[in-house]
């Protein structure tokens, strides 16, 4: 339970192991409580890699808030990135059960604004309706981009499948396992023209070779809709994040074949095989703009678990 601080947060720059030790604790106890991941990957391992005393990234500034000794909020910033549109990116990852969030969030906009003005961070596990953000939006953060996080449980009926109304796959499409090689300029061209000109873009060959590097890549998770002539129409790309949780990773039909209910069709054959490996639950990121993806899901039983949100912090 929240309670309310005796006196407002003080937020000071980590420079020695000895702060980014204290700060990857509360990052721990945070994810234990909320029970995922409360930083991006990439920002963890920079955590890391500084409180082991390794080299600190470039460009980085790491921050945590406190109330007088008691920790009470992270964040950090990071200088460029991919996108040119914004000075850089960052984090912030206030803590959820010391006290309340109007109060860590002001203090931790001001810091990270200070350090790097119009920055975009990440703050994951966020419930919108109920306010979490509002302490950041008095302090002159605004949302950016808003990942809702969905999911629903995988009910196994009798015959072995999630879902006993599969829709009809369209007439000349088959839906099977991916090959590695043989699949792999088809699944690249699918995600390039499915994605072309949204914010998950510029798929490559080399981008799903690398992918492909990933220790979760297993082609048997990665199913395709293949026409009669051998060409792709869709995928459904499954992630197994553990032995009972799967995760909806990538749904992609090609504009040639949207508005057919291929998509649904794909979405139902990954669950189905969600639940022959043993998944009793599935989980999916979907950005909120996309209104399509969002109602497919949400016909398909999933339900909000929580939002995760990009800020942009005050120029
Ligand atoms: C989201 C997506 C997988 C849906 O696949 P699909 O096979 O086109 O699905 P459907 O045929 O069932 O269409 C889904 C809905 O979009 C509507 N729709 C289809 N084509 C449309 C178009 N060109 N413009 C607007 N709406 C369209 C359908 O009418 C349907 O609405 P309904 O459920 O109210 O009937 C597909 O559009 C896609 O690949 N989008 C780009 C990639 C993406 O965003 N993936 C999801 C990321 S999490």
């Amino acid at each position: 339970m929240s309670r309310e601080p005796t006196d407002p947060p003080t937020v000071h720059d980590l420079h020695g192991p000895a702060d980014l030790t204290e700060a990857r604790s509360l990052i721990a106890a945070q994810q234990e409580t909320i029970g995922a991941p409360v930083l991006d990957e990439a920002e963890q391992h920079r955590l890391d890699v500084a409180a082991d005393g390794g080299v600190r990234a470039a460009g980085w500034s790491p921050v945590l808030a406190r109330v007088g000794a008691q920790p009470v909020g992270y964040g950090a910033v990071l200088v460029g990135g991919g996108d040119p549109s914004v000075p850089g990116s960052g984090d912030l990852a206030p803590a959820r059960d010391a006290v309340g969030l109007g109060q860590v969030l002001p203090a931790l906009v001001d810091a990270l604004a200070q350090r790097l003005p119009g920055a975009q961070v990440w703050m994951r596990h966020v419930d919108v309706a109920g306010g979490d953000l509002d302490g950041a939006v008095e302090a002159g953060a605004r949302i950016d981009r808003q990942l809702a996080v969905l999911g629903r449980a995988l009910d196994v009926s009798s015959d072995g499948h999630a879902n006993r109304d599969a829709p009809d796959v369209p007439d000349g499409i088959t839906i099977r396992a991916s090959r590695r090689g043989e699949d792999d300029e088809g699944v690249v061209v699918v995600l390039a023209a499915a994605y072309e000109g949204t914010g998950d873009g510029g798929w490559t060959l080399e981008r799903f070779l690398a992918r492909q590097q990933l220790d979760f890549y297993d082609p048997a998770d990665l199913l395709v809709a293949a026409r009669n002539d051998g060409s792709l129409a869709g995928l459904h790309w499954l992630k197994r994040r553990d032995a009972d949780t799967g995760e909806v990773y990538n749904l992609a039909v090609h504009p040639d074949a949207q508005g057919l209910r291929l998509g649904p069709a794909l979405l139902t054959a990954g669950l189905d095989h969600l639940v022959a490996v043993g998944c009793r639950e599935v989980i999916l990121w979907v950005d909120r703009a996309n209104e399509r993806a969002v109602r497919l899901y949400e016909t398909a039983g999933f339900a909000t678990r929580w939002d995760d949100v990009a800020l942009r912090l005050p120029a």
